[in-house]
């Protein structure tokens, strides 16, 4: 498949024997993966299924503001945005802390509406739509992962990853060879069984990023996903990203506060004060 906006190949984890798993045949094949999602009526478009077309956007965001009141006074937090999103993307905004970050990201993933301007995701208009079309958008095709990795903690990798199928109402019989595959893509092959306090910050991470995957958003939205992990975990979890955006044809967007990581994006938005600087 042709690749667009890499800039270098991901690199592989140490203990990920299935990094590699779309190459082979068995449940998470890729073949097997659309067919099944063909008869289960989730076919994806024609730019999903490897005919990428990098001159179409996902998400188009225009000239976008966000206030709110506080103490009887306007603050405005984010002030004209506009940024576009193409497939198989990896974008980071980059910005002190109350630049708009989150904020931001919030409305991307329609958790949260503008004051003004348009936010378009995948021909939904989530600065119209209300709060139900905009759940049911969000839970089909967008996945998150937090700082804190949000996982229920009395539930183990595999029950965390199950519960994002069950909540995007994907069909029962196909939850064990996803939940199976996303582990494996993310390397906890051998940790599928562990609960949440029984893994390291940088695979409990991993989970979540399973979690966010496993019902194959198109978009994955990350709030400082590496803030609470040692550099050497951060690059895992990024190895990951870089291999997920191939393997899983999602476009990433995420917050960082590190320098370090910002040269494995495709493009950084620079935020300040809520306004983009070039
Ligand atoms: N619901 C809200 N009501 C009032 N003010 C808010 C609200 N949400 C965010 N803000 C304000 O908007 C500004 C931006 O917040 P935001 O969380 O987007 O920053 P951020 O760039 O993500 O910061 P950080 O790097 O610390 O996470 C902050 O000054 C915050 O106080
Ligand atoms: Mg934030």
């Amino acid at each position: 498949m042709k690749r667009w906006f890499r800039k270098r190949s991901p690199s592989v984890i140490p203990d990920s024997p299935s990094l590699a798993a779309n190459s082979g045949p068995g449940p998470g094949d890729a073949q097997s993966e659309q067919a099944a999602a063909r008869e289960a009526g989730h076919e994806r478009p024609s730019w999903r299924a490897g005919k990428a077309d990098p001159g179409s956007p996902i998400l188009t965001v225009q000239r976008v503001e966000r206030s709110f009141q506080v103490g009887g006074e306007k603050l405005t937090v984010l002030k004209s945005i506009s940024m576009e999103l193409f497939p198989q993307q990896l974008v980071m905004l980059r910005g002190r802390s109350g630049s708009g970050k989150t904020t931001l990201l919030n409305l991307i993933g329609g958790l949260d509406q503008p004051n003004r301007g348009e936010i378009v995701f995948r021909g939904h208009k989530f600065h119209e739509a209300g709060d139900e079309e905009r759940t049911a958008v969000r839970r089909r095709e967008i996945g998150f992962i937090f700082q804190s990795f949000a996982l229920l903690p009395l539930l183990s990798a595999w029950e965390n990853v199950e519960l994002s199928l069950r909540m995007a109402g994907t069909p029962k019989d196909e939850w064990k060879p996803r939940v199976k595959h996303c582990l494996e893509l993310v390397g906890l092959g051998k940790r599928m069984h562990h609960r949440p306090f029984e893994l390291s910050g940088g695979e409990q991470q991993r989970v979540a990023i399973a979690k966010a995957i496993a019902h194959r958003p198109s978009l994955l939205l990350a709030d400082e996903p590496t803030a609470e992990l040692d550099s050497q975990m951060g690059a895992q979890v990024m190895a990951v990203f870089r291999d997920i955006i191939r393997s899983e044809n999602v476009t990433i967007c995420m917050t960082t506060h590190d320098p370090t990581i910002m040269e494995a994006a495709d493009h950084v938005y620079e935020m300040v004060d809520g306004t983009f600087v070039s």
